[in-house]
């Protein structure tokens, strides 16, 4: 492990001990609130796995910034910032679905150095660190080497909010459901992320997500070999806006079809 650096290390140890945290919640939920809507959840696991890693940043980086989905942006103008979501998959945590992570990432300025995904219902710790490629607990991880979509299973995922994009959004699922094997919907962006590294899913799709759903697992989709980008085939928007991650040889034909005129309302 001393290969890694102070920060990785930092990071696969308080991911795990919030997969604890999280583990302890799973399927005796006792608090579930709304956020922005009625589908839009957070629970005592999301808030607790929170705390927990904040605190731990505070003791460990007091001078470093943080990006976490239910505290928001702690601003101590550090080149650092981690960026967290304490549970990604929560509407999974909450129908007692395995589907969840912790995922925690560290950006030094605009670049993404670490990042961690922890799946604590199977004990799978994905981590990277820029240049030295992705792992799966303790084995390198690659993505798949298919050079067809009609031989490919996708993922993606829907946002929260149901508008105009949204409708569209199916048009583009019916359109790689009719050239693919499949395409699924697991529910944990920072897990779809993972799969299409160890080459579970040859890609994924999805819009509309936040820097904490893609931080961690951006990198560790890079750090395989695979190709993560904006929907344009440009770098990757750290926003979460668009998201495209699949093998090199189906990254383009994918990004051909995300960027027809018809889509052209979401960019
Ligand atoms: C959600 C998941 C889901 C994605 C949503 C995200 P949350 O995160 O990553 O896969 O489709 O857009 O918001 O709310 O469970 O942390
Ligand atoms: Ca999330
Ligand atoms: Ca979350």
């Amino acid at each position: 492990m001393n290969l890694y650096s102070q920060y990785l290390e930092f990071a696969i140890d308080i991911a795990k001990k919030a997969g604890e945290i999280q583990l302890s919640y799973f399927g005796k939920i006792s608090s579930l609130q709304t956020k922005s809507s009625n589908i839009d959840l957070v629970t005592n696991a999301d808030i607790e796995s929170e705390k927990f890693i904040l605190d731990q940043i505070n003791i460990k980086f007091p001078n470093h910034s943080i990006l976490s989905e239910e505290k928001g942006h702690i601003d101590n103008k550090s080149e650092y910032t981690w960026v967290i979501d304490p549970l990604d998959g929560t509407t999974n945590f909450s129908h007692n679905l395995p589907i969840y992570s912790v995922s925690i990432g560290l950006m030094k300025n605009d670049n993404i150095i670490c990042g961690v995904v922890y799946n604590p219902a199977a004990n799978k710790c994905f981590y990277a660190e820029k240049n030295k490629g992705a792992f799966l607990n303790n084995s390198k991880i690659f993505p798949t080497k298919t050079q067809k979509l009609k031989n490919t299973l996708l993922a993606t995922g829907f946002p929260y909010k149901h508008d105009n994009r949204y409708d569209l959004s199916f048009d583009i699922f019916k359109h790689f459901y009719d050239k693919t094997r499949g395409v699924r919907r697991l529910g944990a962006a920072s897990l779809d992320l993972c799969f299409v590294a160890m080459g579970r899913f040859d890609g994924f799709y999805e819009f509309e997500l936040k820097p904490w759903d893609i931080c961690a697992g951006s990198l560790i989709v890079s750090e395989s070999g695979a190709i993560v980008s904006d929907w344009n085939g440009e770098k990757l928007p750290l926003s979460g806006k668009r998201i495209l991650a699949a093998n090199k040889y189906i990254h383009k034909e994918m990004q051909s079809i995300l960027k027809m005129k018809k889509y052209k309302l979401f960019f």
